[in-house]
């Protein structure tokens, strides 16, 4: 199955991804932990996206669609993948169609402006694997150490709040027209985005199942 998360910044895209990802083994690539990880080792195109992803903007079309194109081409692909954070505007999605890929399903997790700003802020992430946690809802074993690697776990810098409302402002502008085009498609699906992570999972594989 070749599956899209839509949703807004922190409405679980990547905590679902992760859990379809598992169960019907297939990889998720999520542009935003690609471009982290080119950041941290300072690559060409790591520091092209340093500002626009430190300050909530998104990195340009061409940037991303390059990234897409080269990972989908990878073997384990091959039976499918779950695009977590790509497309985010209307250039990208025409991007993937020329790229000849078909998408079975658009999954779109819907969280209200307000719940998002609060979520953000209690997420903490590991600087060195990308693990990702949240301080009430998905806690590491130990305070703010990594389960995975033992490394001392941080705040992403786009998670500071008035940061969050920048993202907020610009996936109403630029990402979520989406909706439209997929829908138009017939393969966008709505799912709320649940005070527990585990109802949010039951509907995600419910809207997958339809
Ligand atoms: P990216 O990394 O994709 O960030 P994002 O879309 O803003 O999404 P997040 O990863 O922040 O959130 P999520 O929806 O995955 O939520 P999560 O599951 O972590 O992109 C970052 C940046 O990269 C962009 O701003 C842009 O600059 C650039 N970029 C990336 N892709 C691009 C593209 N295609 N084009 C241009 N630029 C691009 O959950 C959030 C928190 O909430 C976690 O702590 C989690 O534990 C918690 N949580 C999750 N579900 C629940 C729940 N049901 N209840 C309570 N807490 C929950």
């Amino acid at each position: 199955m070749n599956l899209i998360f839509l949703g807004a910044p922190g409405a679980g895209k990547g905590t679902q991804a992760e859990k379809v990802s598992d169960k019907l083994n297939i990889p998720t690539i999520s542009t935003g932990n690609i471009i982290r990880e080119a950041l941290k080792n300072e690559t060409e195109m790591g520091l092209k996206a340093k500002s626009f992803i430190e300050s909530g903007k998104l990195v340009p079309d061409e940037v991303v669609i390059g990234i897409i194109k080269d990972r989908l081409a990878q073997d384990d692909c091959k039976n499918g993948f779950i695009l977590d954070g790509f497309p985010r505007t209307i250039p990208q999605a025409k991007a993937l169609d020329e790229m000849g890929i078909q998408i079975d399903r658009v999954i779109d997790i819907e969280v209200a402006d307000e719940k998002i700003v609060e979520r953000m802020s209690g997420r903490r992430v590991c600087p060195d694997c990308g693990a990702s946690y949240h301080i009430e809802y998905k806690k590491p074993e130990k305070d703010g150490v990594c389960n995975n690697c033992g490394a001392e776990l941080i705040i992403r810098k786009d998670d500071k709040p008035e940061v969050v409302l920048d993202r907020l402002n610009v996936y109403h502008e630029q990402t979520e027209p989406l909706k439209d085009y997929y829908a138009e498609k017939g393969i966008l699906k709505a799912v709320e985005g649940q005070e527990e992570v585990a109802d949010t999972t039951a509907l995600t594989f419910k809207a997958l199942e339809d």
